[in-house]
């Protein structure tokens, strides 16, 4: 829903022809160079090459868009630092997705950021069968990105230009990803709480949570090709906690944790895993197409980045039927009330990217442990 920008830039366009006309937030633009081994830009119509290390992703439609995966086969826990950007087009110098890996796709068009959620065989991208993956961003460990170099741009902006996007998220697993880049911000939603919890703690607070509770949506699209507008979800974890007049004051949510920086033990997070997310965003005017296929023929150019099956196993839907648009799906409110445990020694499973919100987790209060964030702040 691309309402009031959207425009205003269109009038704007009809005057200034190519050039920008939106000022986008200083945090949604990444600043910096690009990772060393992608091109210098997104470039559309690049050779194949299902060894290569470039890192760049592009988000720009149903039919065109990448994420990272493995090198080699390997955990994505074990390889986050260096994965390689794969694309259902050959573009970005990355490796090409085998046509038939993917099995439905819903990319949400909202007013702040881009989600694509997608399910599929993802051992054909070297994600081993049974591995529930990890969580993937501009940050990590060192900094620098997980992976290392990697690079994200959309041209699913407010004017359509193409941005790089300074933060983003992506959850991969062998069967499934969900994946969300900031392409607005404001005052309230700032770019990086929109893509994971503010503030940035060497916990990645909600990193073991699921797509679900991070990219709250309609998962409901396995065997379906689907582009839909969607209205903005509250940043992941935050709950609202009061409205005063204009104003809403929030509550937040970190994942329990602890360990030792620089030799001090710390513990951060919330020992309480809330049941559910504040809402489920709506989704309307969806589009959807019968297949996503790119008609490459992998195996047959020697140069199958896996399957050896048939290249022409395409990227179908089960469901026939041409282009068209489906109702919509609507939102729904959670509660934020906590699921309830035993009081201490809370452990946090690694349920996946798509398991329950709280599974193994033992709980004591949502509130107390907000103030520990704050030592990493
Ligand atoms: C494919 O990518 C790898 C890794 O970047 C590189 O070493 C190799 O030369 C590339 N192959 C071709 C044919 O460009
Ligand atoms: C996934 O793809 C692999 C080949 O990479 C194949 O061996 C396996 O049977 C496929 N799994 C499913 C569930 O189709
Ligand atoms: C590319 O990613 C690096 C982090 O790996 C970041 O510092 C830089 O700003 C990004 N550049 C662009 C153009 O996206
Ligand atoms: C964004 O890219 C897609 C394909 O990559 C293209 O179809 C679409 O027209 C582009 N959008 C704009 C606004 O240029
Ligand atoms: C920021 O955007 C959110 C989501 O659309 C909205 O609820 C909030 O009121 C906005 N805040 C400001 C200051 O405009
Ligand atoms: C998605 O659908 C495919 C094809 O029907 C199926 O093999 C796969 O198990 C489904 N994925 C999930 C996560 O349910």
């Amino acid at each position: 829903m691309l309402n009031s920008i959207t425009t205003s830039l269109l009038l704007a366009s009809a005057v200034f022809a190519q050039s920008s006309t939106v000022s986008y937030p200083e945090d949604v633009i990444a600043t910096g160079t690009m990772g060393t081994t992608n091109p210098p830009e997104p470039t559309t119509g690049t050779a194949i090459n299902q060894t290569s290390d470039a890192r760049l992703l592009s988000i720009n439609a149903i039919d065109d868009w990448c994420i990272f995966a493995p090198p080699e086969l390997q955990d994505i826990a074990d390889s986050e630092t260096y994965e390689v950007a794969w694309c259902t087009q050959s573009r970005n110098d990355a490796r090409v997705i085998p046509d038939g890996t993917i099995t439905g796709v819903s990319l949400l068009k909202t007013d702040m950021y881009v989600q694509i959620m997608g399910y599929g065989n993802l051992t054909q991208l070297n994600i081993p069968a049974g591995d529930w993956g990890g969580e993937l961003d501009p940050h990590g460990a060192y900094g620098s990105g997980n992976p290392i170099g990697g690079n994200v741009t959309t041209n699913i902006t407010a004017d359509g230009q193409t941005i790089n996007v300074a933060e983003w998220m992506l959850y991969v697993s062998y069967e499934m990803f969900c994946f969300r880049a900031c392409t607005w911000s404001n005052e309230t939603y700032g770019a990086a709480a929109i893509v994971l919890l503010t503030g940035f703690s060497p916990t990645d607070e909600l990193d073991e949570m699921g797509c679900q509770f991070v990219m709250p949506g309609n998962y409901d699209f396995n065997g379906t090709f689907e582009t839909c507008e969607a209205d903005v979800a509250y940043p992941p974890g935050w709950y609202v906690e009061g409205v005063s007049g204009d104003t809403t004051s929030f509550s937040s949510f970190a994942q329990y944790w602890t360990g030792v920086v620089d030799g001090v033990t710390y513990t951060a997070g919330d020992t309480v895993t809330p049941s559910t997310v504040q809402s489920t965003p709506s989704s309307s005017n969806c589009q959807t197409v019968p297949t996503i296929s790119n008609g490459i023929a992998l195996a047959s150019l020697g140069v199958s980045g896996s399957d050896s099956g048939s290249a022409s196993a395409t990227g179908s839907a089960a469901t026939a039927g041409a282009t068209g648009s489906s109702g919509s799906s609507s939102g729904s409110s959670g509660s934020s009330s906590a699921s309830s445990g035993s009081s201490n020694g809370a452990v946090v499973a690694r349920p996946g990217i798509q398991a329950g919100l709280s599974e193994g987790i033992t709980l004591v209060s949502m509130l107390a442990a907000v103030a520990a964030i704050g030592i990493f702040h």
